[in-house]
């Protein structure tokens, strides 16, 4: 992987408008900037983006929330890099919501597409599964690569500090081994399947056996059952001839059985036609002897017949006459009708004029009372008539009274109004006085803590000079220590030098100075041990000085220490006290402000009141209520007096009625006295006519001829009646008489069928008698049929069981026939799972061996093992170049076993000019200086790795625990590797680092904007 740019948005210290980071700039560079301002950042971006992980706080489970910045809720990062020949990109985003829930992550993975000149997309259904896909491109997970190619900030031990047996899995990783680890997965399922084959075909092999070893019985019981089958058809021929005779029997005589039933038909259909032969012959001889008895009442009938024929013709004419009679009755009756209704009009016409008579006498009567009383009535309704024009003045005048009131009250109501509202004010300015006085005469009282305040600012300003003082004498005394300390180390390296050479002086014998290799005699001797021994006192007097005024300036010094601290305190209390009294210059103020508003209040008061006393207020108001008085008195309305009118007019209200009754019945009066003579004279006519019968003459004259033909007729009813009578009882005799006639036509007829109908009878009964003889006869012949029934029966039960145990024989023989032939297959079948078997138990062998060789103890644990000399080389090619030789590493990758034997390790053992000693007790620039070399040279393996995966190095800091030579080692180091590198980036905040290399990427951190990156070449 070489990355290509990185594009970062609100990721941790940088912001929003990052323009992107172009890493084809440069090979090699280092990324410079102060702590802090954003570095390992653009490391963090880049794991973040491939694998979802960077720093995190301790208890995060996810990185995301900490690396989002601080104030923001989207973070984006997009992150392009090369990988063999093709070109992917990244992008992974994270929105922060109010609650972690509903946080929202997202990750895209592309790669480039050489024909449309863009990228396609490879994200898959679900970030997971992306991140697996990135993983698998990559193949390579976070913990790999920050323990190989990434150095990360204080992790450069990442690897070293590892147990070996993670140390192992790391190397594996790095040499890719998981690809082995697949091969021992896909050979194991290949064994298994084989194994299950081998089982399968055990177990097949196994029921084979077990079924071709019944091949004999089969064979045997094959045979059996074919000679049973010809024993069986023989059977069979004998028992089908006997049943074919019984069947020829049976035929015969169902035959038989057959005519004998038409011999029964026929006797049947014989003795039902003689029955009703005989019932015939019976009725016609009834007949014959009904016609006799009528034969003999011959004469009685013929006289009945002559008198019936006479009465028919009385009573026609009796029937005539009387028809004639009800028509003349009825225009008779029609007429007196006539009559009736002249009359009943005329006396009709009497009763109307007499009830009109009388309705005029009853109006007169009932008018009478009221005519009487006119003069009454008259005065009456004139006194009425007056009452109301005045009631209806005096209504007018109590609307204008009302109106007027209504007014007034109006005008009282607003007066109130005002008043209320005037006493409000007043009572509100009461309140608002005693408030405000009870915090205005708190003025003295906040006057005195003013004061107080001022003394105590006057205090702190002595407090603090005093305090600035202390603090300068100690100083003076700190400096003034520091110097004696120098002069003290001066004075005893001085002395222990002098000490020395005066000792050398002392021990030698030689004749030369040991220090300046001169001449000595005794004197010259004598004299060096003076000057030594005077210069040593002067010295040891020197420091003893130096020690007294050590001691007095460090006792000074306490005293000041103890004496600030006093101060301090002081200055605290005085501080807190004056901190409680700073508002009290504000409080006084108010104070005052409030005694110039309680003069102002009071003003207010005094003015209200009076305007309340002297009742200034709704001026208009009064005026009004005042003029409406006026005229409501002006009206002089009295109630009472309108009271009784009102009564009077009530009591008066009824001859308003009356009179206008009276001029109707005065009216009435006039018209019935000219119409009543008229009507006395019209009754009295009409009573005349109806005493006199002057009316309907004509129908009259007609009535008295009708009745006169009516007699002249002589119709004798009582005859008429007598003759209805008997003519119904006569009436059988016609009847009678036709049956007559024709019994004496048809007697011959008769007797003649009779005749002929019992011969029929004679001939039938003697047929009969022939039938009933054969019958019999065909009956004693069919007496056998049921035995031979029966045993044709039993003869097919018997033939069906023979048949039943034949086809049995025949499958059962198909059976065996099969199971042979199976037999026959399954001995080749065997054969050739035979051969199976044998190749399954092959394949088992050589997948088990697949498995050991491909697994961690075969070829995985060769590599590593392999690739140790690798690494232990190019480590301590780097080793040796940044500790001039000093320093070597062996790593080792099996270790003896106290119990004898060997067991898998990775160990690392350091090395140097003093011998082999734990990693632990290397110093801090020690440390670093292996585990940079272990870790260039892991970086390396990665990247020769096949299809160079990893071809990118990073350095994060860590060169802080360097000196300035090793320093310049390492930078040495780091170039010499370049070759092996695609891309080398070296981060660090150190000032002699930056102008190391050819290209420099400078990263500001900005209060406002955040981090930011420039390019310097
Ligand atoms: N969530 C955050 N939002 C903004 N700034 C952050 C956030 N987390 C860490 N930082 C700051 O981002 C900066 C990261 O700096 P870093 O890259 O570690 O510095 P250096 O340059 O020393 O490697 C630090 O100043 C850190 O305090
Ligand atoms: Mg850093």
């Amino acid at each position: 992987m070489i990355p290509v740019s990185l594009s970062l948005k609100n990721f941790l210290s940088y912001g929003e408008d990052v323009p992107p980071l172009d890493f084809t700039e440069f090979d090699i560079a280092c990324l410079s900037g102060n702590n802090g301002h954003g570095k390992s950042a653009i490391l963090d971006a880049i794991t973040w983006a491939l694998w979802g992980e960077a720093r995190k706080a301790s208890g995060d489970r996810s990185p995301a929330d900490g690396l989002l910045r601080l104030g923001s809720t989207d973070m984006r990062v997009e992150f392009e890099f090369d990988l063999e020949g093709d070109r992917y990109r990244v992008i992974r985003k994270f929105h922060r919501r109010k609650s972690a829930a509903g946080n929202a992550a997202s990750l895209d993975f592309q790669v480039f597409d050489q024909a449309s000149n863009g990228f396609k997309p490879l994200t898959e259904s679900s970030s997971k599964h992306t991140q697996d896909r990135i993983n698998a491109t990559l193949r390579m997970n976070y913990e790999t690569f920050i323990n190989s190619a990434f150095i990360l900030q204080g992790r450069v031990d990442e690897f070293t500090k590892k147990t070996p047996h993670k140390r192992k899995e790391i190397l594996a990783d790095i040499l890719d081994l998981q690809q082995y680890d697949t091969l021992v997965e896909l050979a194991k399922r290949h064994q298994q399947q084989a194994k299950t084959d081998m089982a399968v075909v055990e177990a097949r092999l196994e029921s084979i056996k077990d079924e071709v070893s019944h091949q004999a019985e089969y064979e045997r019981r094959f045979d059996e059952l074919t000679q049973r089958l010809d024993e069986l058809d023989q059977q069979i021929a004998t028992q089908d001839a006997a049943r074919h005779a019984l069947q020829q029997q049976q035929a015969e005589l169902l035959t038989k059985q057959a005519q004998l039933r038409e011999k029964q038909q026929q006797r049947q259909q014989l003795a039902s036609e003689l029955e009703q032969l005989a019932h015939r012959v019976k009725r016609q001889q009834e007949e014959i002897r009904a016609v006799q008895t009528i034969l003999d009442q011959r004469d009685a009938i013929v006289r009945d017949v002559e008198r019936y024929e006479t009465l028919t013709q009385q009573n026609r004419q009796l029937e005539q006459q009387a028809q004639d009679i009800r028509h003349l009755q009825a225009q008779q009756a029609f007429f007196e009708q006539v009559i009736d209704r002249a009359r009943h009009e005329l006396e009709a016409e009497r009763k109307t004029l007499h009830s009109q008579q009388a309705q005029f006498e009853a109006q007169l009567r009932d008018s009478e009372h009221l005519l009487n009383r006119t003069q009454e009535i008259q005065d009456g309704f004139q006194s009425y008539h007056q009452t109301k024009q005045t009631d209806e003045q005096l209504d007018e005048t109590r609307n204008e009274v009302d109106r007027l009131e209504r007014a007034i009250s109006a005008a009282k109501r607003e007066i109130d109004r005002h008043q209320a509202r005037l006493i409000a004010e007043v009572e509100a300015l009461t309140r608002r006085i005693a408030e405000i006085r009870v915090f205005a005469e708190k003025l003295p009282e906040h006057e005195a803590r003013v004061a107080e305040y001022h003394r105590l600012v006057t205090e702190t300003q002595r407090l603090n000079s005093e305090l600035d003082q202390k603090k300068e004498a100690g100083t003076q005394c700190k400096t003034r220590l520091e110097t004696l300390a120098a002069q003290h180390q001066q004075t005893q390296k001085l002395l222990d030098e002098a000490r020395e050479k005066f000792d050398l002086l002392k021990r030698s014998d030689a004749p030369e100075c040991p220090l300046c290799a001169s001449r000595l005699d005794a004197q010259k001797k004598g004299e060096l041990d003076a000057h030594f021994q005077r210069e040593l006192l002067t010295l040891e007097q020197e420091l003893a000085r130096n020690d007294i005024e050590q001691r007095d300036q460090q006792a000074a010094l306490d005293r000041l220490r103890v004496e600030y601290r006093q101060l301090e305190q002081q200055a605290k209390t005085v501080e807190r006290q004056r901190e409680d009294l700073r508002s009290a210059e504000h409080a006084a103020q108010q104070c005052r402000e409030a005694a110039v508003q309680l003069e102002q209040l009071r003003q207010e008061h005094a003015r209200l009141t009076e305007r309340l006393e002297q009742k200034a207020f709704a001026v208009e108001a009064h005026q009004q209520a005042e003029d409406l008085q006026n005229t409501l008195t002006a009206l002089d309305y009295d109630q009472q007096e309108h009271q009784a009118l009102k009564k009077r007019r009530k009591a008066l209200e009824k001859y308003e009625g009356e009179h206008a009754a009276l001029t109707a019945a005065l009216e009435r009066e006039r018209a019935i006295f000219t119409q009543l003579p008229v009507i006395t004279q019209q009754i009295a006519e009409i009573q005349g006519t109806l005493d006199r019968q002057e009316f309907a003459q004509t129908e009259r004259t007609q009535v008295e001829a009708l009745r006169s033909q009516i007699a002249a007729i002589g119709y004798d009813e009582r005859e008429h009646a007598r003759i209805r009578e008997e003519l119904p009882r006569l009436q059988t005799a016609l009847t009678q008489k036709a049956r007559l006639e024709q019994a004496e036509k048809s007697l011959g007829q008769l007797q003649q069928t009779l005749d002929e109908w019992q011969q029929e009878q004679r001939e039938k009964a003697a047929r009969l008698s022939v039938i009933e003889t054969e019958t019999r006869q065909f009956e004693g012949e069919l007496a056998a049929f049921p035995q031979i029934e029966q045993a044709l029966h039993q003869q097919k039960a018997a033939l069906e069981t023979l048949q039943r145990e034949r086809d049995q024989a025949i499958q059962e023989q198909g059976i065996y026939e099969h199971k042979y032939q199976r037999c026959l297959e399954l001995a080749e079948e065997q054969r050739l799972k035979a051969q199976d078997f044998a190749q399954c138990e092959r394949d088992v062998k050589l997948y088990g061996n697949l498995v050991r060789i491909f697994g961690k103890d075969g070829i995985q644990s060769f590599l590593i093992q392999n690739a140790i000399p690798d690494i232990e080389d190019e480590a301590n090619i780097i080793l040796s170049r940044l500790t001039q030789n000093k320093t070597h590493i062996t790593i080792e990758s099996q270790k003896d076993l106290q119990s004898g034997g060997t067991k898998e390790t990775l160990d690392i053992k350091i090395s140097d000019e003093l011998g082999t000693r734990n990693y632990e007790m290397y110093s801090g620039g020690e440390a670093f200086r292996v585990d940079f070399s272990i870790r260039i040279a892991l970086s390396k393996l990665l990247a020769k790795r096949a299809g160079t995966r990893l071809r990118t190095l990073v350095i994060d800091e860590g060169f802080g625990t360097q000196d300035a030579q090793a320093l310049e080692q390492l930078v040495e180091a780091i170039k010499t590797i370049s070759a092996d590198f695609e891309k080398i980036l070296v981060i660090t905040h150190l000032e002699t680092l930056k102008d190391a290399f050819p290209v420099r990427i400078e990263v500001v951190k900005y209060p406002d904007i955040g981090s930011q990156y420039q390019v310097v070449r």
